[in-house]
């Protein structure tokens, strides 16, 4: 079995998506590092990377929607993450939203086995960047598309995905940036 590849990579560069094009979430998040968690959860429900696939076993009929024994169903968990009667504000991004009761790692017995893993890999990326370049933006001439399938997250066009960024003041090491004028250059390949 392979895991925590495309699906952590979908999860933290959706996360970097929304901060490099939502100003007013990078600076809440650079000013209050402390609600990284909950953003992290807000992300996950909002962009959730995974939508599992199964075989109906049984006729059955679910919310009106008939099934065959050996037909094939999506689980859209993304769409779930948005259910307006489970989530005030469904389709806004809440970062320090406080019930948070999303599916983005699936449910029932075959739930995310390595959750706890992807929500530390997810902080540690969060924590990491915005401590180095708390001020970036998409380059305006980034063509950033969306990977479909059963793994989502932000892809590229033929060119590299270009991230302009200013010199971190919190930065606890050197960095190579300049103030406002580096190109840090983020190279995503989805197969
Ligand atoms: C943001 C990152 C991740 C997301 C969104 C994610 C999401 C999911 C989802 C939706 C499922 C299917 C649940 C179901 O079928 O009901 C799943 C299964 C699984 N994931 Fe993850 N995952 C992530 C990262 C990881 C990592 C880091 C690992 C381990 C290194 C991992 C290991 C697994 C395993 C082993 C299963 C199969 C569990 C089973 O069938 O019993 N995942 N994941």
């Amino acid at each position: 079995m392979i895991a925590d590849v495309d699906t952590t990579w979908s999860g933290i560069g959706s996360a970097l998506w929304r901060l490099a094009t939502h100003p007013e979430d990078r600076q809440h998040l650079v000013a209050q590092p402390e609600l990284l968690p909950s953003a992290i959860e807000e992300l996950l429900r909002a962009y959730a990377p995974v939508t599992m696939a199964r075989i109906a076993t049984e006729d059955i009929e679910v919310a009106g929607c008939s099934m065959s024994a050996g037909d094939r169903v999506l689980l859209s968990f993304s769409a779930a993450n948005r259910d307006p009667s489970v989530f005030p504000d469904a389709d806004k991004v809440v970062i320090d939203r406080e019930v948070n009761r999303h599916v983005a790692f699936g449910a029932g017995i075959h739930r995310c086995a390595g959750s706890n893993l992807a929500r530390m890999e997810l902080l540690i990326a969060l924590e990491e960047w915005l401590a180095r370049i708390p001020d970036f933006r998409l380059d305006d001439s980034a063509q950033v598309t969306w990977a479909g399938g059963q793994v989502r997250g932000p892809a590229l066009g033929p060119g590299p995905l270009s991230v302009i960024a200013s010199r971190s003041t919190a930065s606890r090491r050197p960095i190579r940036v300049e103030p406002a004028v580096e190109v840090v250059v983020v190279r995503t390949e989805i197969q």
